[in-house]
């Protein structure tokens, strides 16, 4: 419910990429947003109101002069409402007039009376879209502050191929998430490791665990989110980088510890969400092990530890770690905990129904250096995350 009590007005205009709006509605109320749709006239020719009535549980306003049933002037009312406005799809017809201050709508007569934030998700054919106009008062909006967000590039409704279709709903709602979040993190440098390692064996193999990044990705995202400035470190995923931080991909513990040395001094948080390989292979063959070869064994040798060096290393950064365990955890956790200099551990039992590698949910233990004991319950990674961010600020402030 990252957008619980969030009150967002979307604005519908003229354009085929309406169809897409009501689901943006959709994500929106799931998030926990209140939502109130204004729609052109334009946008009733694709989407009926009450399509939007029905899955914003609030009425639809289309109409500037329609007789009022209360006594507030709707346009002011519907400007003063909201935390947010959004449009999407937002036609050139719409941008240009926001750009010249025309309000012969209702909704073009909201954004002139409004001071919240406004985003616009333009959507148009390519043409439109790189029209000189178009891309003048674009940059006008973005110069007043407007957030004008990009468009992707694909095969268009009109069939041409190029820029111009609408971001995806659910970009548009992490979009919305970004811009409404409190940025209590924005004086601090996050760098965070993730997933896995791989220690190829030949051009083939590699040694590798189950780790998926999903924690990690979790973390980044939600410290950038909060205003921070994020490095995220991250051996092979089958996720895709998240936007808002800079990306770092590796592929070896030693270049997973290469890469935080390269980030450790500007580093004011260090969170190790990664699960690097602790061996590798003692020796790499460059040629492919033959199945039919004398391979009965495999001699391996210790990767550089990279919290214990980090740990050592440390001056007035935080330090977050995870451990994952199949027995004893707590008691190994705080061993690693006091081991690697550490501020805090996110203890993992593995072998727990809701907890660990390639879940969508965890149940941890959150060991503190002064002591404390935290055990938040099973909860998703995305609110983990947010937790342990809380938690981490917590030590960042009692500096
Ligand atoms: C089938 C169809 C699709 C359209 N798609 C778009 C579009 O994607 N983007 C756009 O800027 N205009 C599009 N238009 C043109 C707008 O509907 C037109 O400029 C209208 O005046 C916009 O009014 P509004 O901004 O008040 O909604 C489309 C028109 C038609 C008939």
């Amino acid at each position: 419910m990252k957008l619980k009590g969030k009150k967002i007005l979307l604005g519908v205009t003229g354009g085929i990429a309406a169809y897409k709006s009501p689901s943006i509605v959709s994500l929106l109320k799931k998030q926990g947003a209140e939502v109130k749709v204004v729609m052109t006239e334009g946008a009733t020719q694709f989407v009926t109101p009450l399509t939007f009535q029905t899955m914003s549980a609030n009425a639809v306003h289309c109409d500037m002069f329609k007789a009022m049933d209360h006594m507030d002037v709707e346009h002011i009312a519907l400007a003063k409402w909201a935390d947010m406005i959004v449009i999407a799809p937002a036609t050139e017809n719409t941008i240009a007039k926001f750009a010249y201050g025309i309000a012969d709508n209702l909704l073009s007569t909201v954004l002139q009376a409004s001071r919240s934030k406004v985003m616009v998700v333009p959507a148009m054919n390519t043409f439109m879209l790189e029209s000189p106009a178009n891309r003048q008062n674009m940059a006008t909006l973005k110069e007043r502050g407007v957030i004008v967000t990009d468009t992707q590039r694909d095969l268009l409704a009109c069939n041409d191929v190029g820029s111009g279709k609408m971001l995806e709903p659910a970009e548009i709602v992490d979009l919305i998430d970004f811009h409404l979040r409190e940025k209590d993190l924005a004086e601090y440098i996050v760098t965070v490791t993730a997933g896995p390692t791989q220690e190829a064996v030949d051009p083939v193999r590699y040694l590798t665990n189950h780790s998926s990044g999903k924690m990690g990705y979790h973390l980044a995202t939600a410290a950038a989110k909060r205003g921070a400035k994020v490095n995220l470190i991250s051996g092979p995923t089958a996720l895709s980088a998240p936007a808002y931080v800079n990306f770092v991909p590796v592929v070896t513990t030693q270049d997973m510890f290469d890469a935080v040395g390269a980030y450790f001094d500007e580093t004011d948080v260090l969170i190790k969400a990664a699960a690097p390989a602790d061996f590798k292979p003692a020796s790499y063959s460059a040629q492919k092990v033959k199945k039919d070869s004398d391979m009965s064994s495999l001699q391996l040798v210790k990767n550089p530890d990279i919290a214990k060096h980090f740990g050592a290393k440390k001056t007035d950064q935080v330090l977050v770690g995870f451990a994952a365990e199949s027995q004893n955890e707590i008691a190994f956790g705080r061993g690693k905990l006091e081991k690697k200099h550490l501020d805090m551990i996110v203890i993992n039992n593995i072998t727990a129904a809701n907890a660990g590698f390639q879940k969508d949910v965890n149940t941890v233990t959150i060991l503190h250096a002064d002591g404390a004991v935290d055990e938040p319950g099973t909860m998703s990674k995305e609110e983990l995350a947010e937790h342990i961010l809380d938690q981490t600020l917590e030590i960042l402030k009692a500096r």
